[in-house]
């Protein structure tokens, strides 16, 4: 199958890098992506920085002309009110972020965040004009007793609950036990999930927007495997953590085409 859909490179910095770090690592990343004549429109590369950084690193992208795109790591599921320490999908549209990551194992795990947070939140990135990045992925026990679709594609299914089907959003299959492993899926494991996840938005949203919808690979991702994630017809991108902290690695990463041949 031929695909349409550009390829999504995203960064996800997690807890690293302060503000000042920020500036220099996305000057270096444009710089780095430039030298090397990286066509944005041919794929697409994001970062996500946390939220102390989005305003730095908003006003360079802007200042600059820069065709990196920036997204979230998180929000609230409210719009406004009494929720301290919580940030807004309202905020973060001012700020020109585009992506916001819903859903990632961290989040699921250290803060709790079931299907039904999970839900709302998606719905208000929606609302906010924001698009999701809606993570799911199985442990090593769901593996175990479930196979390795079932529990993505239910949170998938679950994720979806307050949403039109014609909403924008990018589905990032994070198998827990690859992330921050070193221990990547192989892309045979990767390409499974992601068509079963494909066939799912078929009879969730319809042949059309799952033909549209990206859906990208995360879990221990580096320059020297990403290409094999890429050949896959049903995988269209990756959500990258660790190796999204070193300037060149990640450079490497987004130009996957170049070097590799794809
Ligand atoms: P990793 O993290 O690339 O360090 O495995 C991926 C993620 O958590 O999004």
């Amino acid at each position: 199958m031929v695909t349409t859909r550009t390829p999504l490179i995203a960064g996800n910095w997690k807890m690293n890098l302060d503000h000042l770090q920020a500036i220099a690592f996305v000057q270096k990343l444009a710089w780095s992506l430039k030298d090397a004549k990286h066509d944005h429109s041919s794929v697409e590369a994001a970062v996500f920085p946390p939220f102390t950084d989005l305003r730095s690193v908003q006003t360079l992208l802007d200042a600059d002309g820069l065709s990196l795109v920036l997204g979230a790591q998180d929000l609230s599921a409210h719009d406004s009110g009494a929720y301290t320490g919580e940030v807004s999908g309202a905020s973060l549209a001012k700020l020109d972020v585009h992506y916001v990551l819903v859903g990632h194992s961290e989040r699921r795990t250290l803060h709790a965040e079931d299907d039904t947070v999970v839900a709302t939140k998606v719905a208000a990135a929606h609302r906010n004009g924001l698009v999701p990045v809606i993570c799911v992925g199985e442990t090593a026990d769901d593996l175990e007793t479930h196979g390795p679709s079932a529990v993505p594609v239910a949170q998938l299914r679950a994720s979806l609950a307050g949403v039109p089907a014609t909403a924008e959003i990018v589905v990032a299959y994070e198998p827990v036990w690859a992330i921050g492993s070193g221990k990547a899926a192989t892309a045979d494991q990767a390409e499974q999930v992601c068509a079963a996840l494909r066939q799912a938005l078929v009879e969730l949203v319809g042949a059309d927007r799952a033909a549209a919808t990206r859906i990208l690979y995360g879990g221990s991702v580096k320059s020297t495997n990403i290409a094999s994630f890429l050949r896959e017809p049903n995988v269209d991108g990756a959500l990258v953590g660790g190796a999204s902290l070193d300037v060149d690695e990640f450079a490497r990463i987004v130009r996957f085409e170049s070097h590799v041949g794809v």
